[in-house]
């Protein structure tokens, strides 16, 4: 079972070579580095085995709609997929996002893997962005979180993605 926790400077290296390993390459450390730099960050998690970081998860404030948050990157490490983590860290991060009050949560991917979250396509729809619709999803996190439709724009650390 995964001890999930809120990130701290200490976990830095640690989450860059999780980072890194997970996506091989540097574009995502890259991203969170920035979004880090530029105050960008709602709210950021890490999951914890015997080995150490295992898996993380970022939530950046969008510009918007405001009020709402993008979910990305969502990391585990090789060493400890298949086993819950990821589902975890999704669940307390939306745990933590609804407490604290953010309207609506974002994530590009695939619909199977967040569906069971609550996230759809549906949801995200009145929601043009810069990423194709098939893979935008949308969870709102209080009632008419997402009632009104808006472009998406997301932190200027998200423009370098894959550059
Ligand atoms: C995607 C990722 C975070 C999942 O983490 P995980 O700890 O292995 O996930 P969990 O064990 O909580 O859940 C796995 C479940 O999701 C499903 N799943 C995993 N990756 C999936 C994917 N890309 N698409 C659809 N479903 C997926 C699994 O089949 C499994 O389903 P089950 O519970 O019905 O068996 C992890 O594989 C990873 O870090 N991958 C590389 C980085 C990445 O692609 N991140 C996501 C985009 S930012």
């Amino acid at each position: 079972m995964a001890a999930i926790r809120e990130f701290e400077p200490i976990d830095d290296a640690g989450v860059d070579a999780l980072l890194r390993e997970a996506f091989a390459g540097e574009a995502e450390a890259r991203l969170v580095r920035a979004l880090r730099a530029a105050g960008d960050v709602a709210l950021e998690l890490v999951a914890e085995d015997a080995d150490g970081i295992a898996g993380m998860v970022l939530f950046s404030k969008m510009i918007s709609p405001r009020g709402a948050l993008a979910m990305a990157p969502l990391a585990v490490a090789p060493r400890a997929q298949g086993k819950g983590f990821g589902g975890s860290l999704i669940a307390a991060g939306l745990a933590r996002a609804e407490m604290a009050g953010w309207l609506a949560a974002f994530v590009l991917g695939a619909p199977g893997l967040y569906a069971r979250h609550g996230f759809s396509v549906e949801a995200a729809a009145h929601f043009p962005g810069p990423y194709p619709a098939r893979f935008m999803l949308a969870r709102a996190l209080c009632a008419g979180g997402l009632a009104d439709p808006a472009p998406l724009v997301y932190a200027p650390a998200f423009a370098a993605l894959g550059s």
